[in-house]
C-alpha cells in the first residue's frame, strides 16, 4: 500500500462491500471513489433477480458521486474476497473513463494485498466524447 489516502480509501470499499446485495453470485464487491474536494463516494454492487439488470459497485459508486453534484476525480479504490486482484469489467471501465478519465485505480483484496494501475492502461485507445468531437460526430 503506498499512500494514507490510498490506504484509506480502500477501507473506505472494503466497509462499502458489507452492503454488497450479491445474493445470486455471492461475490461481493465495494469501491470508493475520492473526487478533487477530499469527498469520498461509496457504493457496492447490488444484483437483480433478472440478472442483466444488475449494477457493479463501480457504477453504482460513479452514479452516486454524480447524482450528488461531484464532476472532478482523484481515484478509485476497488475491492473483492480474491486472490487474484479483481478488475473493473468492461462496462465499468467505459463509465469510469467516461466521467473521472484517467485516474489511478486501486484494486485490493481483504488480505492487504493491492496494485494500482492507470485508467488509460485499463482501457487503451477508448470511445468517448473526444473521440466523437475529433471524428466530427458530435451533436
Ligand atoms: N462486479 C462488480 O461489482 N464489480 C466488478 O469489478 C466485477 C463484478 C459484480 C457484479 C456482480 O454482482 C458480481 O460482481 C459477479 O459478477
Amino acid at each position: 500500500m503506498s499512500t494514507k489516502v490510498e490506504y484509506e480509501l480502500v477501507e473506505a470499499a472494503i466497509d462499502a462491500r458489507n452492503c454488497a446485495l450479491a445474493q445470486f453470485s455471492k461475490f461481493c464487491v465495494g469501491a470508493a471513489l475520492e473526487a478533487e474536494d477530499g469527498t469520498v463516494y461509496t457504493g457496492c454492487n447490488i444484483e437483480s433477480a433478472a440478472y442483466e439488470l444488475t449494477m457493479c459497485a463501480e457504477r453504482v459508486t460513479i452514479w452516486k458521486a454524480l447524482s450528488e453534484g461531484a464532476r472532478r476525480f482523484k481515484r478509485l479504490a476497488v475491492v473483492a474476497d480474491t486472490e487474484r486482484l479483481t478488475p473493473p469489467c468492461g462496462a465499468c471501465r467505459q463509465i469510469i473513463w467516461e466521467f473521472c478519465g484517467d485516474i489511478p485505480v486501486t484494486l485490493a483484496n481483504l488480505r492487504g494485498e493491492t496494485e494500482t494501475l492507470q485508467m488509460a492502461d485499463l482501457l487503451p485507445r477508448p470511445f468517448d466524447a473526444q473521440f466523437l468531437e475529433e471524428t466530427g460526430n458530435a451533436g
